[in-house]
């Protein structure tokens, strides 16, 4: 069932309470080097201000242990989310201090208010199996959760890079704020739209794109993906671990030893269900990883002492062939050492695989930080159909894992 969202309720003059997803990347002078996730958040922020409405935003950023900490301040986001807005962002430097409580009711109808960091508060990330099982630490996500709540008439989701958490201002507060309007925002909207149509009833061939260091981290995700895509394409580290177990030197490269096992069931599970698997043929290989470093490339095993960092250009050509006839494609991960030129090459090649793809009418769907940032840093994001703001949470998705903070929200 469709959630309701901020385009279904009334905000003239009433406040509003949303959750952001403003974790975004700083430097080491606290200088937001992405704004990509506030950037996202303006079409609901807007809606809600040019509605009527008075907007307390709040947010985590990064992973505070539940007490001050300057350097995650939400300072920066509140000021360039002001210069965005062209508008006064009111900062409020605890989130529920008796002074924030009093300039939430000072805020006129059409005012915004961003919260600072919710896990300078350890109740914020207090998990809620842990709370039903311990009485304190329920009282005390319960307390924290009033202490927002009872600033708004209306709460609204648009954190969707932080779905897949229940944290209190994603869980609790919704859950005491029941027979109020409880929404979701139109980031969220399009996320589940893109995400969800693509698994749900995907145009064909679906190919889906895995890479990132570690299998452990995909399981689920293959899991859940064998039967519904017609292909996936695997790069990066993990697929070393598949390598070993399909017989393969490896050399020195990442291998999740616990896990060869594993990646043999999936293959079998995935050639079961006429699931095309595809590995890398030939690889960049190193002695050490630095970078430019001299790399030699090699074909089928790798030599001891030698470690792969990017898929060779054979994978790269028979991966960018397998892309180019896709209708929809979910890429999510690196081929090779991303942050280490020249081993970026690979993933770089995939980038623009799915851009061309997407020109040729595919739907694509990039989630996951490193393949996110390479979609960026070659000016491809107009190509993709959906670069998604969640990391974590789109992963979780596409395991097929439910997200209890957006089932308790109201239908349509
Ligand atoms: C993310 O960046 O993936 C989200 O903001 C969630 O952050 P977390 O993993 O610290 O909960």
């Amino acid at each position: 069932m469709a959630k309701k969202t901020v385009a279904d309720i009334n905000v003239k003059g009433k406040k509003i309470l949303m959750r952001c997803d403003f974790n975004v990347p700083l430097d080491d002078d606290c200088n937001i080097t992405s704004d990509d996730r506030i950037v996202k958040a303006l079409p609901t922020i807007k809606a809600i201000l040019e509605g009527g409405g008075a907007l307390i935003l709040m947010s985590h950023l990064g992973r505070p242990s539940g007490q001050r900490d300057d350097k995650l301040s939400l300072t920066p986001v509140a000021r360039r989310l002001s210069e965005l807005l062209g508008k006064e962002v009111v900062f409020a430097d605890d989130c529920i201090s008796d002074e924030t409580k009093a300039k939430a009711v000072a805020l006129s109808n059409g005012d915004c208010m961003l919260l600072e960091n919710l896990r300078f508060h350890k109740a914020e990330t207090i998990k809620d199996k842990a709370a039903k099982e311990d009485t304190q630490l329920r009282q005390a996500k319960d307390d924290f959760a009033k202490q927002l709540a009872g600033m708004a008439d209306i709460y609204v989701d648009d954190a969707f890079g932080t779905a897949h958490r229940d944290n209190a201002s994603m869980y609790t507060v919704p859950m005491v704020m029941e027979g109020k309007p409880r929404v979701i925002g139109f980031l969220i909207e399009k996320e589940l739209k893109f995400l969800g149509d693509a698994l749900s009833d995907p145009a064909r061939p679906f190919v889906a794109i895995l890479g990132g260091a570690k299998v452990s981290d995909k399981i689920g995700v293959i899991e859940n993906l064998i039967g519904k895509v017609d292909r996936i394409i695997i790069g990066g580290a993990m697929a070393y671990t598949f390598l070993k177990g399909r017989g393969k030197s490896i050399g020195r490269s990442l291998c999740e030893n616990d896990f060869v096992d594993k990646g043999q069931a999936l293959l079998n599970q995935a050639k079961e269900a006429e699931c095309e698997v595809l590995l890398p043929t030939d690889h960049h290989v190193v002695r050490k990883l630095k970078s430019d470093v001299p790399y030699r490339t090699a074909v089928g095993d790798i030599d001891p002492g030698y470690q792969a960092v990017d898929i060779g250009p054979i994978a790269s050509k028979m991966y960018r062939e397998k892309i180019a006839d896709a209708k929809t494609i979910v890429w999510n991960g690196p081929m090779g050492v991303f942050e280490t030129p020249p081993f970026d090459e690979g993933t770089k090649d995939i980038a623009m695989a799915v851009a061309e793809a997407t020109d040729n009418g595919a739907i694509s769907i990039v989630g996951g930080g490193d393949s996110a940032a390479a979609v960026k840093n070659l000016g491809l994001e107009d190509r993709i159909s959906h670069i998604s703001t969640g990391g974590g949470a789109s992963l979780e998705f596409l395991e097929g894992k439910k997200f209890i903070c957006l089932e308790i929200l109201d239908e349509k």
